[in-house]
């Protein structure tokens, strides 16, 4: 176990670039098996599960090389191996090469992907959509095949709005005889990156960023494909608010705020002001936040369940009570136990967070379950008074690139603590 150690009153200051996105990048790269040919993609976060979903390409055949943010894949000579449990094991997103493969081969196999700190996460929705394009589903002790002679297409509903499943469904659909419709589709950002890729690589889409997605057809297009990855707006509104809460004054470059309208909002609810360019985000940061009193978490356009950790921490020095409500994962406000033992003043119950600011918090041993929770509990660390240990590090790394160094150099004290 890795942990960062952080000394806090700092106030975080400066310029910085943010890094590609986390959860783009991961789709794409399963996606570039459709293409039987070069992918390049540029601006690629180096973090684990980049690097993971690497191996997986690797052991299916593809030739891969990676290096300074630069990705380039021959999936060329790619054939449908099952992809063994210890390396679907490393990354939840593996589940992902179930799509690309039965498109391109008819056969795809692996594991169920475990549960995980924030909460059950399912795989429900992905399987039973890929049973009604004409897949064929065998599981045995977690191990999942899809099959399909003949994977027809069709219209698939979506009981709730999974970037998961619909990423799923656009990846198989690739490799459907008939038009798939996509019903109740998610509209985040990296669906339509994900669409975008498709395009380029052949297929034929329409309606993606609204829920409902058509995929008419795939021609596989013959030259190499070259694809940027768009900056994160996730770790974008993590460093945003770590800002906010240290009463700093920061600049990032290379995100649209469009994408993080629903943070900016809050943001400025609570006292920040913030200057918006087509690709950039200039925060300063009042005196002391004021409390928000009511936000809650739902799928893309409004307030993500990716950003409730980084807001719960700014609600627990703002002036006032605010409430969070999280209605995505179930277990993402246990990070609220965590900020109580720096002093804040957090009541949960069920899924929802009553919080009465505190002047400050303090520092101590706090353990961050997941990246996102991680994130929050270093920007509330940034504020409090004197030095938090701030453990599992690990999981923040698999999120957000570099992110002692990019610390430093905004003014912070903090370093890497291993065991
Ligand atoms: C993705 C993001 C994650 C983000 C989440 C919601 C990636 C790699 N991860 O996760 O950072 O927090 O979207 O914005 O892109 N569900 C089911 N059955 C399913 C699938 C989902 O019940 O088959 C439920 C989940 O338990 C959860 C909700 O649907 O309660 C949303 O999950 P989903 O949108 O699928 O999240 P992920 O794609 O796993």
């Amino acid at each position: 176990m890795s942990g960062i150690g952080i000394e806090g009153g700092c106030c975080l200051t400066g310029e910085m670039e943010i890094q590609g996105s986390k959860n783009a990048v991961l789709p794409v790269l399963a996606a570039s098996i459709l293409h039987s040919g070069v992918t390049v993609f540029t601006h690629v976060p180096d973090i684990a599960d980049v690097r993971a979903s690497l191996e997986i390409l690797e052991l299916l055949g593809a030739r891969t090389e990676f290096r300074e943010h630069f990705v380039r894949i021959d999936a060329t000579g790619i054939i449908p191996r099952e992809i063994p449990k210890a390396l679907g094991e490393k990354m939840r997103s593996s589940v992902l090469f179930l799509g690309p493969l039965l498109a391109r081969f008819r056969e795809g196999i692996l594991y169920r992907p475990g549960g995980c700190a924030i909460g059950k996460r399912p795989v429900d929705y992905h399987l039973a959509g890929l049973s009604r394009i004409g897949a064929e589903l065998e599981e045995e002790s977690g191990r999942i095949r899809a099959s399909a002679n003949h994977l027809a297409g069709g219209t698939v509903m979506l009981p709730y709005p999974s970037v998961g499943a619909t990423e799923q469904l656009l990846l198989a659909a690739c490799g459907a005889d008939g038009p798939t419709q996509i019903l109740g589709a998610a509209r985040e950002p990296e669906i339509v990156t994900l669409c975008r890729y498709l395009k380029m690589a052949g297929a034929e889409i329409t309606g993606e960023g609204s829920s409902e997605i058509v995929i008419r057809g795939f021609q596989p297009v013959r030259r190499e494909i070259r694809f940027r990855i768009p900056g994160d707006r996730i770790a974008a509104g993590s460093y945003l608010a770590a800002a906010a809460v240290t009463k700093g004054r920061l600049y990032i470059k290379g995100i649209h705020p469009n994408h993080l309208w629903a943070s900016i909002c809050g943001f400025r609810s609570m006292g920040c002001e913030l200057r918006l360019e087509p690709e950039g985000i200039l925060l300063s940061a009042p005196e002391r936040l004021t409390a928000l009193p009511f936000l809650s978490t739902d799928p893309y356009p409004a307030f993500p369940t990716d950003m409730q950790s980084a807001f719960l921490s700014m609600m627990a020095v703002a002036a006032g009570t605010s409430v969070m409500k999280e209605n995505v994962f179930e277990k993402r406000l246990a990070m609220a136990a965590e900020l109580n033992r720096m002093g804040a003043d957090i009541r949960v119950d069920g899924n929802q967070a009553f919080c009465t600011g505190v002047e400050r918090l303090h520092g101590t041993t706090v353990y961050g379950t997941d990246l996102r929770s991680g994130a929050g509990l270093i920007a509330a660390a940034l504020a409090a008074d004197g030095i938090t240990t701030v453990e599992g590090f690990e999981y923040v790394e698999r999120g957000y690139e570099n992110m002692i160094e990019l610390l430093q150099t905004l003014g912070a004290r903090v370093w890497r603590i291993t065991e």
